[in-house]
Formats: structure tokens, C-alpha cells, sequence
């Protein structure tokens, strides 16, 4: 049976290259976008791809998705929480929260904790996955619990880097919450890619980022790396495993420390519960 892969992030960079090269493989395709979004042309077949609209800033948006998901009952295989934002000056969702953190943790946090019920109760042969973009750069990032909004001084680099941080200890949190119902969970670092994620940096960044567009990854080898990713047999024995080209590369201590994670989790709940 072709498997069914949720894909935020899908109408640019490595969340479209994954989502063209998935359905030239024949995968049944859930590709997440913000409303109102021109979503790229391409060979999608109607009756195996869908487009589902949803800001991932907005919590109430992703209940509202992954509630429609769960009451459709809709086969559900792997999850890519793919999408993020860099912006270079601090943002506020209408919800008062900071935006990078928003798509990214509570985006990440929400829509895994909405599709469970979807994973939990799939058998297809092959554990049911969660997949989380990575990045190099969480080794740098921290963030302080107190703060995470970012209120005491905004910078677009701390941000983005402690939002990686925020994402790969929720990917140790549910790999270590998941594993005893058989659903595996991964961190793919796709390394430097030529996509359009740079485009808010301002100065020396984005002088750097132009520089380095020649060097940089095709978002199609990222999409090969998350297709071998999601094709491994030992998906469940090596969950919270961070992978680059194939290959496991370390998380931090502090993206593996637990208790740190799962503080991180209950801050979540707490700021996902006040706009409810
Ligand atoms: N490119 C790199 O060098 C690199 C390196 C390490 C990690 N990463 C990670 O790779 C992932 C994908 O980024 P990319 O490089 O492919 O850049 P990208 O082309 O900018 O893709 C980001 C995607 O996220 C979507 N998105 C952002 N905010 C959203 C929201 N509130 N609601 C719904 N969708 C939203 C964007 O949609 P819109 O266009 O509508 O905003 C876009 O489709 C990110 O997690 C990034 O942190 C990238």
C-alpha cells in the first residue's frame, strides 16, 4: 500500500522538492501551505494530493487542521514539519507570540501532538514516522524559558538558532514518548540549501547568504535524503536519531537533555492553551 506523507513548508524549498520527488514516487501527499498561497504547477495527481491551507503561527489554525484530519480519519504515514522563518526583526503573531518561534515550536509541537491520534493507530507494514527539519545551527541556540517570546532584546540569529535548539528537544521528546506505541521520530539536517530562506536577512547576512548560493545544497538532495530517511528499515531502533546525507550526526546535549524538553513541551501546552 503507497504510503501518505503530511508535508508543511511544501510551496518552496525543500518542502516542494520533497513533495515533487514523494509524488513521482507514487506517495499519497498532504501538502500543508499558508492560506491563500499559489501553490507552484506541477504533475499533482487530484486524487492523491492535497492541499490543506493552514498558518502554522497560528495554533488555532493547526488544531482546526489536524482535527479535520483526525475526524476524516485520513491514512497518515509520516509527518514533515518542515516549515520555518527567519525574520530579522522581531514579529508578533496576532496572537501576541513571537513569529519564529511560532511556526517552528508551537507549529512543530501542535501539529505532531493534533496527527498522533492519525499515527498511533497506523499499521502499514512500517512504523509510523515523524520527521522534523533540523539544522546545524540548534548547537548554538538557547533560549531562556522566561522569555521566549524574546521581549528582552531581539536578535534574528539567537532567535532562529534557539527555535532550532526548541525543535530538535521536542523531537527527543516524542521520540522517548512515541517509541512504546511504535511510532519512530527524526531530525533531518538538510546542511546549507539553495532555497529562499535567506530572503528576510539584511546586511552582512545576506551579502554572505548571495556569496554562498553557488556552494550550497540543491533542495532536490535534501528531498533524496528525506526519501531514504523515511525508507529505512530501522526507523523505530534509531528514533531521535539527526541525520545529514544519510548518516546520523549528533544533537547537542542540550537538544538531548530530556528534562529540558520536556519543560519545553509544558511551556508549549501552556501558550498553545491561551489561545484557545
Ligand atoms: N535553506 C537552508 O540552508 C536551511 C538550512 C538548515 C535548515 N533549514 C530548514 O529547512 C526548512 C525549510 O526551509 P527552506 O530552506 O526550504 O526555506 P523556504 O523555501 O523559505 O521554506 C520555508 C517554508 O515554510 C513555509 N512557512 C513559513 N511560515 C509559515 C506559516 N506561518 N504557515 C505556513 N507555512 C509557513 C513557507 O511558506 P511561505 O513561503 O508562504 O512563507 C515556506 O514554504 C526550515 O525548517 C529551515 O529552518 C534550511
Amino acid at each position: 500500500m503507497a504510503k501518505t506523507v503530511l508535508i508543511t513548508g511544501a510551496s518552496s524549498g525543500i518542502g516542494l522538492a520533497a513533495a515533487r520527488r514523494l509524488a513521482a514516487e507514487g506517495y499519497g501527499l498532504i501538502l500543508v501551505v499558508r492560506p491563500g498561497t499559489r501553490f507552484p504547477e506541477g504533475t499533482w495527481d487530484p486524487a492523491r494530493v492535497r492541499i490543506a491551507e493552514c498558518d502554522l503561527s497560528r495554533p488555532r489554525e493547526v488544531k482546526a487542521l489536524t482535527g479535520r484530519l483526525v475526524s476524516e480519519d485520513v491514512p497518515l504515514d509520516v509527518v514533515f514539519s518542515n516549515a520555518a522563518v527567519q525574520p530579522w526583526q522581531r514579529q508578533e503573531t496576532r496572537d501576541g507570540f513571537e513569529l519564529g518561534l511560532a511556526t517552528a515550536v508551537l507549529g512543530t509541537y501542535g501539529l505532531v501532538e493534533g496527527l498522533h491520534p492519525l499515527l498511533a493507530r497506523r499499521a502499514n507494514g512500517h512504523p509510523p514516522l515523524v520527521v522534523v527539519t533540523g539544522s546545524l545551527v540548534h548547537r548554538w541556540g538557547e533560549y531562556d524559558l522566561g522569555d521566549l517570546q524574546r521581549q528582552r532584546g531581539f536578535d534574528p540569529n539567537a532567535s532562529y538558532y534557539g527555535a532550532k535548539l526548541a525543535q530538535m528537544q521536542l523531537v527527543t521528546h516524542f521520540a522517548a514518548a512515541m517509541k512504546k506505541e511504535g511510532i519512530a521520530v527524526h531530525s533531518l539536517e538538510p546542511g546549507m540549501t539553495r532555497t529562499a530562506f535567506a530572503r528576510h536577512f539584511r546586511g552582512f547576512y545576506r551579502m554572505m547568504s548571495l556569496l554562498w548560493r553557488p556552494f550550497m545544497r540543491a533542495p532536490e538532495a535534501v528531498a533524496g535524503d528525506f526519501l531514504t530517511l523515511i525508507r529505512r528499515p530501522d526507523l523505530l531502533e534509531t528514533s531521535g536519531t539527526n541525520w545529514l546525507k544519510g548518516k546520523p550526526r549528533p544533537l547537542s546535549p542540550a537538544a538531548r537533555d530530556r528534562k529540558a524538553a520536556d519543560a519545553l513541551v509544558e511551556a508549549c501546552r501552556a501558550l498553545i492553551e491561551k489561545t484557545a
